[in-house]
C-alpha cells in the first residue's frame, strides 16, 4: 500500500494510474478502522481497479465541546487492517496540508434544510465541515466512486445532494450498516461505552425496528409513533436527541404518503452520543 502525506504527491500517483485506464474507488474515513470500514473498501474494490482510502480527524466538522482531541487516533493499526485487505493508496494528511489558511477562513460548502436538522441542530456546523472536506477530498483524489456508510445517513443523503447540486462528477454508492451480533451498528464510538450501557444501547435499533413496523403495518400517526419510541429509549435510561420519520430524500418530516422513508434516531449514553436508521420503501 502506497502511503502520502502531501497532496501533489498524491495527485502526481493517481494521475498516473488514470493515464492507464484505471478506475478509482476513494473511501473518506476519520481511522480508527473497524470492520464496518473494511467492508466499505470491499464494496469500492468490486467495482474499482483501484481503491484509495484517507484517514483524517477533521477538525473543522467537530464543535467547541466535542471529542476531536480525544477522537482515537491508531494509525499504525489502522495501517496493518488496511494492507490486509488490499487497498492500494492511504492518504494521511496533516492539518495543515489540509487547511493551510487555517480553519476561521476556509471557504466552506453550504448545503441548506438538511443540515440543520436531526444531527445538525444538536452539532451546529458539523455538516458545513463535512461538506467541506470532502469536497477537498473529492478535488484531491479526483474519484470515480466514492463508498459512504448508511450508518451515517445524513451525511450519505446531505453529500448525495451536494454532488448533485454541484454538479460534482463522482458516483456515491451506499454501503449497508455493518451491525454487532446484538444489533448495535459499528462505530469509533462505541469504544466510550461503559460496560453496563453496552448491554442496553441495542434499545436504539429495537425502536427503530418497532416504528419500521408500525408504518408498514399502515400506522400513520407518525408524532405518535415518535414520541412513544422516544419513551422506550427513556425506559432504557437513555436522553433520546432526536426520533424522526422522515422522507428518504429530503430528510424533511415524512408526509402520510411518502413512500420512501427512513427512521433516524440519536441518543446520548452517560458516555456516548449514539446514532443508527432504518429505512423503508412502500409500495
Ligand atoms: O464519516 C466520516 O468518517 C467523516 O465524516 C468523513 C466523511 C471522513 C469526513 O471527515
Amino acid at each position: 500500500m502506497h502511503i502520502y502525506h502531501h497532496i501533489q504527491s498524491l495527485r502526481d500517483a493517481l494521475d498516473a494510474e488514470r493515464r492507464v485506464g484505471k478506475r478509482i474507488g476513494f473511501v473518506p474515513t476519520m481511522g480508527n478502522l473497524h470492520e464496518g470500514h473494511i467492508a466499505l473498501i470491499e464494496q469500492a474494490q468490486s467495482t474499482n481497479d483501484i481503491v484509495v482510502c484517507s484517514i483524517f480527524v477533521n477538525g473543522l466538522q467537530f464543535g467547541l465541546n466535542e471529542d476531536w482531541d480525544k477522537y482515537p487516533r491508531t494509525f499504525r493499526d489502522d495501517c496493518e487492517k488496511l494492507k490486509a485487505v488490499g487497498c492500494n493508496y492511504l492518504f494521511h494528511p496533516d492539518d495543515s496540508e489540509m487547511y493551510p489558511n487555517g480553519l476561521d477562513t476556509q471557504t466552506r460548502v453550504i448545503c441548506p434544510t438538511m443540515t440543520d436538522v436531526l444531527c445538525g441542530a444538536s452539532r451546529p456546523g458539523h455538516f458545513e465541515g463535512v461538506t467541506t472536506v470532502v469536497t477537498k477530498l473529492f478535488n484531491i483524489v479526483q474519484p470515480d466512486e466514492a463508498v459512504f456508510g448508511i450508518k451515517d445517513y445524513q451525511q450519505l443523503a446531505v453529500i448525495r445532494r451536494m454532488v448533485e447540486d454541484l454538479c460534482m462528477a463522482v458516483q456515491i454508492t451506499a454501503a449497508p450498516i455493518h451491525r454487532e451480533a446484538d444489533g448495535l451498528a459499528m462505530s469509533s464510538r462505541n469504544a466510550y461505552l461503559k460496560p453496563d450501557e453496552r448491554e442496553r444501547v441495542k434499545q436504539l435499533q429495537v425502536s427503530l425496528q418497532w416504528a419500521a413496523q408500525q408504518i408498514r403495518a399502515g400506522n400513520r400517526d407518525f408524532d405518535v409513533i415518535e414520541l412513544e419510541a422516544k419513551s422506550q429509549l427513556i425506559g432504557a435510561g437513555f436522553r433520546p436527541d432526536y426520533f424522526s420519520i422522515c422522507n428518504s430524500k429530503t430528510l424533511q418530516p415524512a408526509a402520510h404518503d411518502d413512500q420512501c422513508i427512513t427512521i433516524l434516531g440519536a441518543m446520548f449514553t452517560a458516555s456516548a452520543r449514539l446514532i443508527d436508521n432504518v429505512s423503508i420503501e412502500l409500495n
